[in-house]
């Protein structure tokens, strides 16, 4: 009785449906207005009982315990799901075990609604791209692209639906070790690469099967958490929040991502989680953003902690009213929310408004026309790790390398050299380039930087490999401390023998990629154990040695940036690395990235980054000690923001500023000056010298990459408009105020021809 009557009732509402999702059996059409899919998700909505819409805003994990604490086995789970209780999971894997599960929800719940199925896919799901920090490295929005539909072709092959990426959280302290997840220091970069990474995951139609929702994370303010220890308090102004953290979200927003997930962080006194001067007023009102807000893991219950809420049901009425949409793996809408509905404190207008916003991204995604259409075994088995996919990741890879010093042209090395040197734990490491966050990255499959170089030089080459130091030991996963060795030296000996014996020493040097990532700051951004050591001994038998960096954030190397002779910072490069990094060593690929982020000298300079305020106090008074500085230390960084080395050379000459009105035009004369081809990163910067609110001494505000042919000269023009030269006030206002400014123009945001104007 019980099964025929849940089969009759499943009759009506495919017909209820129907008679709004296009006459019974046809599928919604992509061309369908948004008035006509609400009308759809409002004939579905009014279907739906006070338990299972809130079942709709509800995500569960799928099997193990990843990054915080989970609600325990999953028996029940299956349960949930078939009372209509569950709108979506994460970690569920493969698109077998994708359409098993998605038949719980189709096959055996009441209105038989999909549940949507998400992973976060961040560099790759298992073609791995090279990590988000290096990606903007590229400072090409192609690269960007290009790695998030790589990610999108293989995520969507296994079944899935939505990834939790990009991150776009501005970050500018190097301790934060998810700065590596980042697109850095600057809001305009962040912004560019935010657009490119939303348009890369979801293409023009997220109906496509080789496309994915993409989510805009963690909002807001989670890349400024105090003193770099992740998860820790935020404490911003307005104008820094308008005018650094969320421009990458408007551009994310503008360019149409189908959902947003809030942060762990809270943000001058209220958990983003709770925000709703975040979540409504400025991404839900301002912005007209009609996508999907999905918490953070257990950041609904986490405001008990914060000491927001008193309790579950607090915290949940507190969330939805905020605007979360979704709780993820939180447990607090489920226990809390329908208390608060009845009772009157939540209106139900609320709950409706979020259920309607996870329907509308179920039905962009095609899934009330065929809840399976994702998962397809077969085409899983050709994406994944596809000939295409990995060609993709190295150009990727060597697109996103930044050369910080090439002294005396060492670089790039002669293929038929006699012999190398490999030298350093990093070099034979087929895992750590494989980088943090790295979905279904198979472990240990990356090249590793030997094998590149083996791959790469003549059959004459002598190619040796010493490993020197021992970086880790310890657990290397996901979700535990790693034991940093700081004094195992007993490799010390061979390594030193092999340098002297050979012509050029490649030492890798860095961090293991677990260390950086989620809940991974580190006091000290310097290099761990022996490393440094190991290098000073290398150095008194062989004068030629490059030294090959991996890490997932800036590090501070002074004695490598005055001792190496040259240093090329990989980050942590995907599967393809090795081959990556031999292309540029050997000259096949011409080095062409920028630091998106500032080096330090010192790890006690952080946060560091070139957009810094004048101060009352920026002269340095030789005479006295009164102005703002270190004592102990310089105040610059080592590498500054935009630096980055080429094989070929570029002069900036006649820098012209002209314009007083609506547009502003710039022109300078870039040149190559070496004698190879080469691209290079031509950047514009601005001052607004007196505001209402002190402004940056210098904000980036465009930038092209470009390809010169040797000795080949070309006048880059630029064009500025009122608009670029404003800022967003206290107010959440845009304001344009006339006055002097200075425009530069040049190869990183140190080195830079200046001309001021004044605009009225
Ligand atoms: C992270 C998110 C991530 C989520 C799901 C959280 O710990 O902060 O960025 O998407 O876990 O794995």
């Amino acid at each position: 009785m019980k099964k025929s009557l849940s089969t009759f009732l499943k009759g009506v509402i495919i017909c209820l449906i129907a008679s709004g999702f296009n006459a019974c059996s046809d599928r919604p059409q992509a061309n369908s207005t948004t008035n006509a899919m609400d009308q759809r998700v409002d004939s579905l909505l009014s279907l739906m009982t006070l338990d299972e819409k809130i079942g709709q805003t509800i995500m569960y994990n799928g099997t193990w315990e990843f990054t915080g604490p989970t609600s325990g086995g999953n028996r029940w789970k299956a349960e949930k799901i078939i009372n209509g209780q569950v709108g979506a999971m994460l970690n569920v894997l493969t698109a077998d075990e994708i359409r098993r599960t998605q038949a719980l929800a189709v096959d055996s719940s009441r209105l038989g609604i999909p549940m949507l199925f998400a992973y976060d896919v961040i560099h790759g799901y298992k073609t791995m791209l090279p990590v988000p920090l290096a990606q903007a490295a590229s400072w090409d929005t192609e690269v960007a692209r290009l790695g998030s539909e790589v990610a999108a072709r293989e995520a969507s092959a296994a079944g899935l639906h939505w990834t939790f990426a990009p991150m776009i959280d501005i970050s500018r302290d190097a301790r934060w070790g998810r700065i590596m997840e980042s697109p850095g220091e600057d809001p305009f970069l962040g912004a560019a690469m935010a657009k490119a990474w939303v348009e890369g995951y979801q293409g023009d139609d997220l109906s496509s099967l080789t496309t994915i929702a993409a989510c805009a994370k963690h909002f807001a303010g989670y890349g400024f958490a105090e003193a770099g220890r992740d998860y820790n308090t935020v404490e911003v102004s307005m104008h820094t929040l308008y005018n650094v953290i969320l421009p990458p979200f408007k551009a994310a927003s503008d360019a149409g991502v189908a959902t947003f997930m809030n942060g762990f962080n809270d943000l001058n006194g209220i958990p983003a989680t709770g925000n709703e001067f975040l979540q409504r007023t400025i991404l839900k009102d301002k912005w007209a953003y009609d996508g999907m807000m999905v918490s953070d893991w257990g950041s609904i219950p986490e405001m008990i902690f914060h000491g927001y809420a008193m309790d579950t049901a607090q915290a949940a009425a507190i969330a939805m009213k905020a605007g979360s949409d979704m709780d993820m793996e939180g447990r607090v809408y489920e226990k809390g929310l329908k208390a608060k509905i009845t009772s009157g404190e939540v209106s139900e207008e609320l709950l409706d408004d979020a259920v309607r916003r996870v329907l509308r991204l179920k039905y962009k995604l095609g899934l009330f026309d065929d809840p399976y259409r994702y998962s397809d075994s077969e085409r899983e088995k050709e994406e994944l790790l596809s000939k295409e996919n990995l060609e993709a990741a190295r150009d990727a890879a060597r697109k996103s390398m930044v050369l910080l010093k090439n002294e005396t042209n060492i670089l790039p090395l002669k293929k038929e050299i006699k012999s190398i040197a490999v030298i350093g734990q990093l070099a034979a490491s087929k895992d750590i380039p494989l980088g943090s966050w790295r979905a279904q990255a198979v472990p240990n499959s990356a090249i590793s930087l030997v094998e590149g170089i083996k791959s790469a030089v003549s059959a004459n080459t002598k190619v040796e490999f010493a490993k020197g130091y021992t970086l880790t030991v310890g657990n290397r996963s996901f979700g535990k401390e790693l034991t940093i060795v700081e004094d195992d030296k007993t490799g010390f000996k061979e390594a030193i023998e092999l340098a002297k014996r050979s012509d050029v020493v490649v030492m890798a040097m860095g961090e293991d990629c677990y260390q950086s990532g989620e809940g991974r700051s580190q006091m000290d951004v310097g290099l761990k154990g022996s490393q440094i050591d190991l290098f000073n001994e290398l150095k008194k038998v062989n004068d030629n040695i490059v030294v090959v960096l991996m890490t997932g954030r800036p590090v501070a190397i002074p004695d490598l940036a005055t001792d190496a002779n040259a240093l090329l910072e990989t980050w942590f490069a995907g599967s393809e690395s090795g081959n990556a990094i031999a292309d540029v060593l050997f000259g096949d690929y011409n080095p062409s990235g920028k630091l998106p982020v500032s080096f330090p000298h010192h790890s006690g300079q952080e946060p560091l980054y070139y957009s810094q305020k004048s101060t009352g106090r920026p002269i340095n008074r030789a005479e006295n000690v009164f102005w703002t500085h270190y004592t102990d230390g310089p105040n610059d960084a080592l590498f500054p923001f935009g630096y980055g080395l080429s094989y070929a050379s570029f002069t900036y000459e006649d820098l012209k500023v002209t314009g007083s009105g609506e547009s502003i035009n710039i022109k300078v004369d870039v040149t190559n000056t070496g004698s190879v081809g080469g691209e290079e990163v031509v950047q514009l910067y601005i001052q607004d010298v007196a505001a209402s609110l002190t402004r940056p001494i210098k904000e980036l505000k465009g930038f092209q990459k470009i390809f010169f042919e040797a000795d080949e000269r070309k006048t880059i023009k630029f064009t500025l408009t009122k608009d670029d030269l404003s800022f967003i006030n206290d107010h959440g206002e845009k304001v344009f105020e006339p006055g002097d400014f200075r425009i530069s123009v040049g190869s990183n945001s140190r080195d830079l021809n200046t001309k001021a104007i004044t605009i009225n």
